[in-house]
């Protein structure tokens, strides 16, 4: 079997590429190891940046966003037992949309498969082969080994998948002290907009789902099991650092996920194109993971479109460059506002005045909100 661009996953980034390849007239496969009830269920981001959210109507996926999706014009930084919203719209005439990632991969699964799209589930012992000549993917589905042969293949297999390990580079990593504990309840929001709290005790996070679906979630410390922590106890916690009263409902889900920052260097190895998680992770303060994910496959459809349709390789050569610019400076702005809203377990006096004031500035100064402001609504594509 032959196709011009073998996609491992569909996350956002998998998905996402073969919706826009399509629209250009590009064929493409992808290949999942989960099953598609499970991507689709899989709870994580929340928060659509504005120039994803453009982007999605841009390409015909807006109709659902638009109808269920809750458009932001700010956020809260609670610190010293106070809220301070920062006005994305009156700082930068743009706002944000909450709305789940697991609602834009079902939009993504149902636009492909609404046009004949090819996604192939359940499929185990992926490898990739002849990745800088002649590219084959080979797996297993239904208990017979496949291959597929591809033009170029695009890695969008996320932190854990095969597509990193493919090839040598250069990884940048930091690891923080602590881990979070997100539930999501059955419960209606009683704030309007995400608080993040920075309180004595460790970070917390107001966010939500719909007006019947409250998000929320804890600074715990790293490897903590999330059984250990009660749903009474959870709440109780939430009250004390987010310093208000909330709904309480049944919880639908509570994990734990530990916090990082990595970037792979080149996201390009011959024909093979990292994008999305598999290229670089970020700690999730700030909301950037998915919104990253899918600048980059906007950019790498655009230069795969040049390249398998006119032989024009300079996209394709750029490509690497132009995302690392935007993923450094996401990943600076998430690693701030890690450091500016966390209690570091081996904080000492110095650092915890530091980030007082970094809070303080940030929210009595224009200048340090509207930079707060823009990189989370997101820069332009193509602005930095
Ligand atoms: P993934 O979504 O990880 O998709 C990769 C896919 O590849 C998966 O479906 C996986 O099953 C599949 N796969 C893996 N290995 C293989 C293999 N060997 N063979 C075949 N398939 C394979 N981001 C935001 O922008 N905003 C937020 O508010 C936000 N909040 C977050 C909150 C939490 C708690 C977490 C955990 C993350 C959050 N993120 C957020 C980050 C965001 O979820 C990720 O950045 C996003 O999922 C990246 O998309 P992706 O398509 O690159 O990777
Ligand atoms: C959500 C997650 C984040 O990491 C964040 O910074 C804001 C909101 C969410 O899941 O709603």
């Amino acid at each position: 079997m032959r196709t011009q661009v073998g996609i491992v996953g569909a996350g956002p980034a998998g998905l996402l590429l073969s919706h826009l390849l399509a629209r250009q007239g590009i064929e493409s496969v992808v290949l999942e190891a989960r099953s598609r009830e499970y991507v689709q269920q899989r709870v994580r981001a929340g928060v659509l940046e504005h120039p994803t959210v453009e982007l999605l109507r841009e390409v015909g996926l807006g109709a659902r966003m638009d109808a269920e999706g809750l458009p932001h014009a700010g956020v809260s930084l609670r610190f010293e037992d106070a809220d301070h919203r920062i006005d994305f719209a009156a700082l930068t005439g743009r706002g944000i949309v909450v709305y789940g990632q697991q609602e834009v991969v079902k939009d993504l699964i149902a636009a492909r498969l609404a046009d004949g799209g090819d996604l192939r589930f359940e499929v185990s012992d992926l490898a990739l082969d002849g990745v800088t000549d002649d590219p084959v993917i080979s797996y297993t589905r239904n208990g017979q080994r496949e291959e597929l042969h591809c033009d170029v293949i695009a890695g969008c297999d996320g932190f854990h998948g095969v597509s990193r390990g493919a090839f040598s580079g250069e990884t940048f990593d930091r690891k923080y002290p602590f881990a979070w504990l997100g539930i999501l309840a059955e419960a209606a929001p009683i704030q309007d907009e995400l608080v993040y709290a920075n309180h004595a005790n460790g970070f917390a996070l107001y966010s939500m789902r719909s007006p019947e679906v409250t998000r929320l979630y804890l600074q715990v410390p790293p490897d903590t099991d999330a059984g250990t922590w009660s749903d009474a106890r959870i709440w109780d916690e939430l009250r004390l650092r987010l310093g208000t009263e909330i709904n309480e409902g049944s919880l639908i889900e509570k994990s734990v996920t530990g916090m990082r920052s990595n970037v792979r260097e080149p996201m390009r190895h011959g024909k093979l194109f990292l994008a999305g998680d598999a290229a670089h992770i970020v700690p999730p303060t700030g909301a950037k993971g998915m919104n990253l994910a899918i600048a980059d496959v906007r950019i790498l459809a655009d230069a795969l479109e040049s390249y398998l349709r006119k032989g024009d390789e300079t996209g394709i050569d750029g490509y690497s460059d132009t995302c690392l610019r935007r993923v450094w400076r996401a990943e600076h702005f998430s690693w701030w506002m890690t450091s500016m809203l966390h209690n570091f377990p081996d904080e000492d006096a110095f650092q915890r005045r530091i980030q007082l004031s970094q809070l303080r500035y940030t929210v009595s100064s224009t200048a340090a909100a509207t930079s707060l402001a823009e990189n989370y609504v997101g820069l332009p594509h193509g602005a930095i």
